[in-house]
């Protein structure tokens, strides 16, 4: 898969594209990841990306020249590809999205600064807006990270085993088990006999029911969600029900 981000400020990237698992990941091609300076496509004699707003108000809007040439000339961007706008007024990013999005050959991102973009830019050029929560940003380059490492964590040979995604929070639509390592008891604080049993059956039970327990406690939506998803299978939608009930 190719990441292609449009930003002003791609040295933001640095350390994100050359560090932990996603540095692995691009040297060792599983994925590639571009970075196009926006700046570079003004054909103004100052460079100037934004202008004020059309109605007055305060803050600047970025241009759609600059951003149209970055996304075709800079980018290459192929019609028909994603081109992702990071806006807080964007869809949720969610696990479902991050699927999704992991299917393409290709993605292309646009971080926006100043107070937004200019609205024909999104209704010619992109085809998804995207947020990463409520709350305000000042630019796009942490949301565009955040969306490129959730679907790239997705791609064959980028993390170790699949194994380590399919137990995970948010994967079966339940919180993620605590978890121990050693040793078996530190600062006077032990582990739950169960990790040490070696019965498996057991361990899974004990996991499966600590994820429930910690949803119903933090994430009662996703309870809802889950209890109410027709994909989910009705043996585990049962036996979440069962436990809530011993929980209250
Ligand atoms: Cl995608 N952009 C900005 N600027 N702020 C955000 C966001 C995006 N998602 C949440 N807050």
């Amino acid at each position: 898969m190719k990441f292609k981000v449009l930003t002003l400020f791609p040295e933001m990237f640095d350390g994100f594209a050359t560090s932990s698992i996603m540095g692995r990941a691009i040297r060792e091609e599983k994925i590639s990841f571009q970075t196009i300076q926006i700046r570079d496509y003004t054909t103004n004699k100052h460079n100037r990306v934004d202008d004020t707003p059309y109605g007055g108000g305060a803050g600047m809007v970025m241009q759609v020249q600059p951003l149209r040439d970055a996304l075709q000339t800079g980018a290459d961007h192929k019609p028909g590809t994603p081109v992702i706008y990071l806006t807080p007024k964007g869809q949720p990013l969610t696990q479902a999205l991050a699927r999704d999005l992991s299917q393409e050959e290709e993605i292309c991102l646009v971080c926006g600064h100043y107070e937004g973009i200019d609205q024909r830019f999104i209704d010619q050029h992109v085809t998804h807006e995207v947020s990463i929560g409520d709350y305000v940003l000042t630019g796009g380059e942490l949301p565009a990270m955040v969306l490129i490492d959730t679907v790239a964590r997705l791609l064959p040979g980028v993390i170790g085993k699949s194994v380590s995604y399919e137990d995970e929070s948010h994967y079966n639509g339940l919180l993620e088990y605590p978890h121990y390592t050693r040793p078996p008891e530190i600062d006077g604080a032990g582990i739950p006999d169960v990790l040490l049993s070696g019965h498996h059956a057991n361990i899974e039970k004990w996991r499966f029911e600590e994820s429930v327990r910690l949803t119903a406690d933090r994430r009662p939506d996703m309870i809802q969600k889950l209890l109410a998803d027709p994909d989910q299978d009705e043996k585990t939608k049962k036996k979440v029900r069962d436990l809530l009930r011993t929980l209250k």
